[in-house]
């Protein structure tokens, strides 16, 4: 176990190793590794290759939280083997994990044959390069993410086909899973250009505030011992199991599924209010019941 200032390397049971923050007592890939969880959570679920082979011009993706880069750097391995143009767009506070995963690269493994690029990334913002067939164009937006949204320069990032979402906890990083981030970053999409994103949480908290703000959601697949995920996207095509209106009756009776509205955790019931606009969500809107909330 190695550690600086705020992480630490951790060895995972199968052996594999992840960057830990000590600050938000956390690991980054806690269960199956950095390069596993990756591949199950995003690149598998999101479809990327063959949404990319299927691509003409840039293929858009947004890694918010690249941390310790795993994900991204997990992305790009898979869509380097295709032909084409990749746009990667990472988001962070923070450079202090990808700093402290270039020191102990020997030991995470995933960063081999990419640490020139994670160089550049740092002292320049953006790196392109080629690789085969590929050409990758690679930029950081350094910043709180929530602000960020909010920003003209937000408006003309490029528009993203496929959104990796992984914040830290919903306790411990309350600012990243506000129901007006997601209003905020489904605002950014474009309407015409098909987008996913994928996130570790299959909170109802949090699928109730993607709905809000406008996405379709689904159940996502298992990775390692979490048994689900969730995958949300502005068009149902993008989503194999959307979430039943089953679903929608165990939202209703949770203890915790209203949004934070707020950058404070808590747990509340659903208000009135937030039970309205779920049932004139598209995804259930034929199907909802004509009940108030009261009527439980
Ligand atoms: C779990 S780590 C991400 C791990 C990363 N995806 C990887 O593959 O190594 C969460 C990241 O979210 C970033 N983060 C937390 N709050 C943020 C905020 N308000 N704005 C931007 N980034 C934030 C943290 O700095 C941290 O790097």
């Amino acid at each position: 176990m190695q550690a600086n200032a705020g992480y630490k390397i951790v060895r995972l049971k199968n052996g594999a190793q992840s960057v830990h923050s000590l600050a938000h007592l956390e690991t980054f890939h806690p269960v199956i590794g950095p390069v596993a969880e990756a591949e199950a959570l995003y690149v598998n679920q999101l479809r990327l290759a063959e949404r990319f082979e299927n691509c003409r011009g840039e293929f858009v993706v947004w890694d918010v939280g690249l941390g310790a880069a795993a994900n991204a750097l997990t992305v790009l391995r898979t869509l380097c083997r295709v032909p084409g143009s990749i746009r990667l767009v990472s988001f962070d506070a923070t450079l202090e994990p990808l700093q402290f995963a270039l020191e102990w690269a020997a030991e995470l493994g995933y960063l081999d044959g990419y640490t020139n690029q994670l160089r550049a990334l740092i002292s320049d913002k953006r790196v392109r390069w080629v690789a085969g067939q590929t050409t990758v164009d690679w930029q950081l937006c350094l910043g709180d993410f929530p602000a960020l949204l909010r920003t003209a320069a937000a408006r003309s990032l490029p528009k993203p086909h496929a959104i990796l979402f992984d914040a830290y906890s919903p306790a411990r990083n309350p600012a990243m899973w506000t129901q007006p981030l997601f209003s905020d970053l489904f605002k950014l999409l474009a309407p015409e250009r098909p987008c996913a994103l994928a996130t570790y949480s299959r909170s109802t908290m949090l699928r109730v505030s993607l709905l809000l703000a406008g996405f379709f959601v689904g159940s996502g697949h298992a990775t390692g011992e979490k048994e689900q995920t969730t995958i949300a996207a502005n068009t149902l095509d993008l989503i194999s199991e959307p979430l039943p209106h089953a679903w929608l009756r165990r939202a209703r009776k949770s203890t915790g599924s209203e949004p934070l509205w707020e950058p404070i955790y808590r747990q509340a019931q659903l208000t009135p209010t937030t039970w309205d606009r779920l049932q004139q969500h598209p995804q259930f809107r034929d199907f909802a019941p004509n009940a108030s909330l009261n009527s439980i």
